[in-house]
């Protein structure tokens, strides 16, 4: 396994937050029978390798924010929908990709944070999203221009922010809903606001506001939203 560590991100006027790393080598956490207690989900055994890493690297990063945060030991389960289950008092989230996993978590008793969300994404994907018109519409994209990110970079740094706000909001809204259910509406000194544009649930209406931000950490591009 590589070196874990972890990534400040500035959330605003709810203050900094560690974001903790899992890297490792393909092949590794399954050769190495790494953290066997880690609660699996009934499907873990019928997942490819690639799969049961990621899975796994994703619980370490939240068991290393659990000790950064000096919390008592929780497992986070997963939900029939997917969604990693969180104590009441935790907001968090979880993404990776086939050779890394990340986790920001808060605790939710000392913050008046509602939810938070992350995403990590291979720089060089952007290709992969041809359909700029499924992510953002072109306002959106014209506010990425004239802050300097053209073409690929700009899809996936939409693309990306959008699944930091699924994942944030998901456990107010409760049901999937799209990518052109929030448009970016603007960035200011690196924080971009974005604007919920219909009532996805009780809590979560027309208009309601989320922000985030992004890093590029090594290869790799990190962003996460808050609310
Ligand atoms: C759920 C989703 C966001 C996951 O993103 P991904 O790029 O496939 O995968 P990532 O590695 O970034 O994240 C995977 C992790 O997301 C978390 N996750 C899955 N479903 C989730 C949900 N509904 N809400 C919050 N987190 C969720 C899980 O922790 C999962 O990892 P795990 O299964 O190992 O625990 C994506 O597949 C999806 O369905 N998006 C819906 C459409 C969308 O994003 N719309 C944008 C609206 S603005």
């Amino acid at each position: 396994m590589k070196n874990n560590n972890q990534t400040t991100v500035h959330l605003g006027a709810h203050g900094a937050a560690c974001i903790h790393h899992v890297r490792f080598q393909s092949g590794d956490l399954i050769a190495q029978n790494i953290h066997p207690d880690i609660p699996k989900p009934a499907e873990y055994n019928r997942w490819r390798i690639k799969r049961k890493e990621t899975f796994l690297a994703g619980r370490m990063a939240v068991r290393s924010a659990q000790q950064a945060l000096g919390l008592t030991h929780f497992d986070v389960l997963r939900g029939g929908d997917g969604a990693p289950i969180w104590p009441s008092h935790i907001l968090g989230s979880v993404s990776h990709t086939e050779n890394e996993a990340i986790a920001l978590m808060i605790d939710a008793r000392q913050s008046s944070l509602m939810g938070v969300g992350v995403d990590l994404e291979k720089i060089n994907s952007g290709s992969q999203l041809e359909d700029e018109s499924m992510i953002g519409l072109p306002e959106e994209f014209r506010i990425l221009h004239s802050i300097g990110f053209q073409s690929e970079c700009a899809r996936l740094l939409l693309f990306s922010l959008k699944e930091s706000v699924y994942k944030a909001l998901y456990p107010s809204v409760g049901q999937f809903f799209d990518f052109l259910d929030v448009a970016l509406e603007a960035e200011q000194e690196g924080v971009f606001s974005l604007l919920v544009q219909r009532d996805l649930s009780e809590k979560i209406a027309m208009g309601c506001r989320i922000y985030g931000g992004y890093k590029q950490v090594n290869e790799n591009m990190i962003t996460f939203a808050y609310f």
